[in-house]
């Protein structure tokens, strides 16, 4: 590779790595293994190393990943009292070598490591003044982070206030990561399941995902936990690490009790090989080991590289893999249409479990893998539960093997089946009439979100398979016979049953909408639409004008709600459904409160919930929404990218302008939380 080649090959790994950044610290949906992002950070690191003249401060080896929020910028960001480094970190144990010989050379005293546990989350930074927690800070990008205080009190094991007398400093920073049991995550996952939520693909996407999140309220039923692993404090300058922490440990923090010091590199070896089997049996995620110099002077003679200290290493376990046999490959039909390719395994263990399926996603990953029944495979639980076949052992592959082909026909019912371009999937049309669509429709109108009836999968594929319902509305008129007809069906089921369906009655109109299943309307566009339109008859008038004036709504949308209702068997079913006493308008509720009562609010920009519902929650506040500024305006809310006339027009009227925050504070005084739209707040 020449210079020239090189410097092309460096542009392209920073920009990727940027891209991977982001979707993992921003996103917290990585869409390529820790492994394979550290390959290709590694090999950024070699080319610089060997063309330094193309170093920069701006490249990603430079610069930690940076979890700060810019969009709204719905925390306040505060800087760090000392910035927040990253590790360096190594699959490979000769590297680990490497890194001990560096830290021996030149140095004379005897010195020990600490080895620990490299937990799987999202680190943190907790601010201590006299006993108290002042502040909790992401890592942000390293000097400044977000302020999750409000969130990281929920968390039971992070003491709000230190142990009297136990001798703490008066202030100090104090890093950690906040991480997901397996238990709650599964906990988590089971219920996104039931609510037809996106699954997290991992707890430390969880983790991450739940410390960003607006309502504390939701934050503090995650079961997130904490352990701290970094104390920042005057008074060590002499000591040990390891002696920092058990002094923390004595204040009441959260410290881990697997750590161990070592004084050669070989028991830092023996230490990661027993823990790369043991921490299988912990209830928490790990990912590898860290091990750090333990003396405080031998750090500060070692220092730091612009990113991470030279005085500590990571060390990685790789993703496991395991190699077995495609016995056959299924094509699941899921609720929405869209058929999914899962293959069939020969039974393997891997990461201490039974792996019998993987997905294949789609018939274009099923094309790149190149993919045959009788083919093995390389099965990755790169801590993703849903193992994923990387690639296949092409030396294996029979002689008579064939290429897979994608069905054509709807493996459930036949009907040809349509490729959505957007979405590299293919979907069954035959949504009234395809068994797992029909069954899928009464799973989604009786979930929590929607209606919440109290019926299970089982019951409903057997009242589908007995044609006891057909339409929505039949659940309303099932009689006791065909109940108790249903497996394991007594009395105190069809009891309860019948009471959820009493109760379903007096479900918000948003939900019901939600609940009919249209496709793309999800709970935020129902709650969208029912506020704008407040009734079901207007919706299904609207003319697709109508319908693309309403925020966030697009042509998809639109078309997808047009031809819905074009349907006559699904008017019938609203029609049926009113009978059976559902709500399909917004109910002219009391309001909420009177604080903005006499109160004329303009709005203009975006903010962190859809304009309607912002209309909606100053309405069910008791004010008046503005349709232009003028004299009698009593505030403007200007949200992100506010337009500059109306901001002059207030100015020049003498008219207050707030932020987004501010409006909650007056409109809803004492509330800790902002109407986000992942919070249920009252707004319906
Ligand atoms: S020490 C300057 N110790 O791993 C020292 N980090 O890949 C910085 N992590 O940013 C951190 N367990 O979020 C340390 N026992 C441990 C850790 C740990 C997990 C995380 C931490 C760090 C990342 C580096």
């Amino acid at each position: 590779m020449d210079a020239n080649e090189a410097r092309h090959r460096i542009d392209a790994l920073r920009e990727e790595i940027n891209a991977h950044n982001r979707h993992y610290y921003l996103e917290n949906a990585p869409v390529i293994s820790d492994y394979e992002f550290d390959l290709l950070l590694k090999e950024l690191i070699q080319l610089e190393e060997l063309y330094p003249q193309f170093k920069s401060a701006d490249s990603p080896t430079a610069k930690v990943g940076s979890d700060l929020e810019t969009q709204n910028a719905p925390f306040k960001q505060y800087a760090h009292l000392h910035p927040m480094l990253s590790l360096a970190n190594t699959y490979s144990i000769e590297e680990l070598r490497d890194f001990d010989s560096r830290v021996r050379k030149g140095v004379i005293s005897q010195f020990t490591y600490n080895c620990e546990l490299k937990f799987d989350g999202r680190g943190i930074n907790l601010l201590y003044r006299n006993g108290i927690l002042v502040r909790a800070l992401t890592r942000g990008d390293g000097t400044t982070g977000d302020d999750v205080t409000r969130n990281i009190k929920t968390i039971k094991s992070i003491p709000l206030q230190l142990k009297d007398g136990s001798g703490y400093p008066s202030e100090f920073e104090i890093r950690g990561e906040v991480y997901m049991p397996f238990d709650s995550f599964n906990k988590l996952n089971t219920q996104r399941e039931l609510d037809e939520e996106p699954l997290f693909a991992n707890p430390r996407n969880a983790a991450a995902g739940s410390l960003k999140m607006l309502s504390s309220k939701a934050v503090s039923g995650r079961g997130l936990d904490c352990v701290l692993y970094h104390l920042i404090a005057p008074g060590y300058e002499d000591s040990l690490h390891s002696k920092s922490l058990e002094d923390a440990a004595s204040w009441g923090l959260p410290i881990s009790s697997h750590s161990r010091k070592c004084s050669t590199i070989d028991e830092v070896v023996e230490y990661i090989r027993e823990w790369d089997d043991r921490r299988h049996a912990l209830p928490f995620p790990t990912d590898g080991v860290v091990v750090k110099v333990d003396q405080y002077s031998l750090q500060r003679e070692l220092g730091f590289t612009a990113k991470t200290p030279r005085w500590a290493v990571a060390y990685k376990f790789k993703p496991e893999e395991a190699l077995t046999k495609i016995e056959s490959i299924d094509y699941q039909v899921g609720r929405t249409g869209a058929v999914t390719p899962v293959a069939n395994l020969s039974p393997v263990l891997l990461s201490g479990t039974t792996v019998k399926r993987a997905t294949l996603h789609n018939a274009d990953q099923m094309d790149l893998l190149d993919v045959r029944v009788g083919d093995f495979v390389y099965v990755e639980k790169g801590g993703e539960i849903i193992p994923k076949i990387t690639r296949v052992e092409l030396s294996r592959r029979p002689a008579d093997s064939r290429p897979e082909v994608f069905p054509a026909v709807c493996p459930a019912c036949g009907t040809a089946l349509v490729r959505d371009p957007e979405q590299a999937k293919f979907f069954c049309p035959n949504s009234d009439g395809c068994p797992p669509q029909i069954e899928g429709k009464f799973l989604h109108f009786s979930s929590r979100k929607a209606m919440d009836i109290n019926i299970g999968e089982v019951a409903v594929h057997q009242l589908c398979e007995r044609e006891f319902v057909k339409e929505l509305q039949d659940l309303y008129s099932l009689d006791d016979f065909q109940l108790l007809s249903l497996d394991k069906w007594k009395g105190k089921s069809v009891e309860n049953f019948r009471a959820s369906l009493e109760k379903s009655k007096q479900v918000p109109f948003h939900r019901v909408l939600y609940a009919l299943g249209i496709k793309n309307i999800g709970e935020t566009t129902a709650k969208t639409l029912a506020s704008h339109f407040k009734n079901i008859d207007v919706i299904k008038d609207a003319s697709r004008e109508e319908l693309l004036t309403v925020e966030d709504v697009g042509g998809t949308l639109a078309d997808s709600i047009i031809n819905w209702f074009a349907e006559p068997r699904h008017l019938n079913t609203v029609e049926e459904l009113k009978k059976a006493g559902l709500k399909f308008s917004l109910e002219e509720k009391a309001s909420v409160s009177d604080t903005l009562k006499g109160m004329t609010i303009m709005i203009t920009g975006n903010y962190s919930i859809p304009r309607d519902t912002m209309k909606y929650y100053i309405e069910a506040h008791s004010g008046k929404v503005g349709s232009s500024v003028t004299a009698s305006t009593t505030y403007l809310v200007a949200g992100a990218k506010a337009g500059g006339a109306k901001l002059e027009k207030a100015r020049k009227l003498g008219i207050p302008i707030i932020t987004e925050e501010e409006f909650y504070k007056i409109a809803a005084p004492g509330e800790e939380e902002s109407p986000a739209p992942d919070n249920e707040l009252t707004l319906f």
